[in-house]
């Protein structure tokens, strides 16, 4: 039987309407209004469509929205000198630099100077190491956004093998962290995969499910998984022939109880969970506990 589509498009949707009502309350009640900056330096284009589309994203939310487009030739000293300006600014809540940086730039150094109440990427080392030690302020948007489409999928985590290929710092290790955590949609059983891994079909065989954040198209073919699979593919390749996943989702589909598609699937997510957390931060930087 085929599959059981997760659309992303859908559950993004859903937890969009979520965030309007609250930022609705959070004006009424409290007179407080979400703000979310967006910081590009340089001209990459698919960093400007990113951008484009959290700037449009936050204002359809109601949020105070600013965008700073800053030149290639900025310097890290001006970098730095804004973002302490923003990290002091009480109309802004979520920090969010635009990655990648022009090769000048220390990223490392750009993304531990912002202030970790308002690291709405949650990057920052605070924010790592709460999210290791379970007590999270904000998880990462990708790895939440899987986690998201887990729970709203009705997939049980609890108790499930689940098998993550990749091992990044933005998705496979922050994602394998939070579904190990003794918590509600968590307490599984985690394997990490990577391209040291000696034999990668045994481990996603055994997955009931199955995260893939290789960047590899197709790297994972039917006859890697088993009957039944929930299968969350967070590949975004490029190719001649349009956009495609990690995962070959024609043949998967056929043996998975429920896969994501791509596009349509997590990248949805990833955006509306920034989002979440800017909320989030507004309330946390306002003292506001609901
Ligand atoms: N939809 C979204 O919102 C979203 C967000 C973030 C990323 N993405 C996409 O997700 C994919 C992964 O992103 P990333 O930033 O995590 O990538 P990354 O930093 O390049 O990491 C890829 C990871 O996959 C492992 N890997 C690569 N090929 C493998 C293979 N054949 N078998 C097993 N492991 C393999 C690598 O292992 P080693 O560590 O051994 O090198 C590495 O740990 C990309 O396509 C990216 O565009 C999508």
């Amino acid at each position: 039987m085929a599959a059981k589509i997760i659309s992303g498009k859908a559950v993004a949707q859903e937890i969009r309407e979520e965030i309007k009502k609250e930022v609705e309350k959070l004006k009424e009640k409290y007179n407080v209004t979400p703000g979310l900056v967006t910081v590009l330096v340089g001209e990459d284009p698919a960093s400007q469509v990113y951008v484009g589309q959290k700037e449009k994203t936050s204002k359809n939310l109601g949020f105070y929205s600013e965008r700073h487009d800053l030149p290639a030739t900025t310097s890290e000293e001006e970098l730095l000198s804004l973002i302490g300006k923003l990290n002091k600014d009480p109309k802004i809540h979520g920090i969010l630099v635009q990655l990648p940086l022009p090769k000048h730039i220390n990223e490392t150094n750009v993304l531990y100077a912002i202030d970790p109440k308002k690291d709405v990427d949650g990057f920052h080392p605070v924010n790592v190491g709460k999210l290791m030690i379970g007590e999270p302020d904000y998880l990462p948007c990708t790895p939440a956004g899987i986690q998201e489409l887990l729970i709203r999928s009705g997939t049980q985590i609890e108790g499930a093998e689940v098998v993550v290929v990749g091992r990044s710092n933005i998705v496979g290790k922050p994602i394998a962290n939070m579904l190990l955590q003794k918590a509600p949609g968590a307490n599984a059983t985690v394997t990490v995969c990577h391209t040291r891994t000696r034999d990668i079909k045994f481990h996603t065989k055994r997955a009931d499910i199955l995260i893939v954040a290789a960047g590899r198209p197709k790297a994972v073919t039917a006859d890697m998984v088993k009957e039944g699979v929930v299968v969350i593919d967070v590949g975004v390749n490029r190719l001649e022939t349009g956009l495609c996943g990690d995962v070959d989702f024609e043949a998967v589909k056929e043996k998975a109880a429920a896969i994501t598609p791509v596009p349509g699937g997590v990248g949805p997510m990833t955006i509306t969970m920034l989002m979440k957390n800017t909320l989030k931060a507004a309330k946390l930087l306002n003292g506001i506990r609901e």
